[in-house]
């Protein structure tokens, strides 16, 4: 979707890290954007940063009823919504699956995955009568490469993520509406610590953190020529690719195997 074309974007997560990178840059491109966000003390202070364009608006993303009052309310100050970033989302909680509290596991389910999927559901048949729009959906570089350790759970919501993204995209493109997956690596943010402050489980170990691999900034400016170019996938890090062929040798393999048979 052409930019110069959208008035309103909708981002979840809007008020920290990656969520708040995109809506500053899509705010840079003349954008009117609506944060949506769990933590209303953070939307407050990240709204007065551009209180001409930023509306916050107040949304559990595991809460279908709150979708359906979030748009509303949005919608009402800035009009239909045109790109939607569903992107709020929480740290890995750093058990193996055989360890994962069942309590835990519905979190790190319901936000990561069941979260984005809300706000397809609530957005997408919109856009779709509209013919026009975007949806941005964050996944991340474990929703393209699985990993288990202490990452396994959130590797399995991120692949949802990603999964939903590439079959919408398919139901959409004839409607005009574009979609695209975020596959971010690490990027420096406080997704620990807000983990923990909407009661997740994390594990945040200061010593053993990865350093960042991409910048905020930088994520902003490839999700922006993302949605310009309707690019299916975003990928952040260099040498991606060396990675997926590792992890799909073995359904190669066994691909090749039953067509021996
Ligand atoms: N930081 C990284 O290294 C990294 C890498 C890959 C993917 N991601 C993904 O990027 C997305 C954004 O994370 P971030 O790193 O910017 O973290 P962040 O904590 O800075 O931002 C996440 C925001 O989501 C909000 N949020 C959490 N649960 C919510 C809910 N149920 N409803 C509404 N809002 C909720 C938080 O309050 C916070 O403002 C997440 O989906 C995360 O999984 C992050």
């Amino acid at each position: 979707m052409k930019l110069a074309e959208a008035k309103h974007a909708f981002i979840t997560g809007g008020a920290s890290g990656i969520g708040l990178a995109i809506a500053n840059a899509l705010a840079e491109q003349g954008l009117n954007v609506t944060l949506a966000d769990i933590d209303e003390e953070a939307l407050e202070k990240v709204v007065a940063t551009r209180a001409n364009q930023f509306r916050g608006v107040r949304l559990d993303t595991r809460d279908r009823d709150n979708w359906k009052s979030a748009k509303e309310e949005s919608e009402k100050v800035f009009g239909p919504v045109d790109i939607l970033i569903n992107n709020a989302g929480i740290a890995p909680h750093g058990k193996e699956f055989a360890d994962t509290d069942p309590k835990s596991f519905d979190t790190l389910i319901g936000v990561n995955l069941l979260g984005p999927a809300n706000g397809v559901l609530a957005f997408a048949a919109d856009m779709r009568e509209r013919g026009k729009g975007h949806i941005v959906n964050t996944s991340s570089a474990v929703g393209l490469i699985a990993m288990g350790g202490g990452v396994g759970v959130y590797s399995m919501a991120k692949f949802g993520v990603t999964a939903m993204s590439l079959g919408l995209r398919q139901d959409m493109a004839p409607h005009g509406v574009g979609v695209s997956v975020l596959c971010p690596g690490i990027v420096a943010t406080n997704l620990h610590k807000n983990t923990v402050k909407i009661g997740g489980e994390s594990n945040d170990d200061p010593d053993a953190k990865p350093a960042p691999t991409v910048t905020l900034d930088e994520i902003g400016k490839m999700v922006i020529e993302a949605i310009e170019r309707d690019e299916a996938v975003i990928v952040s890090d260099k040498n991606g690719w060396a990675m997926m062929e590792y992890q799909l040798a073995p359904i190669k393999a066994a691909c090749e195997l039953r067509d021996q048979a």
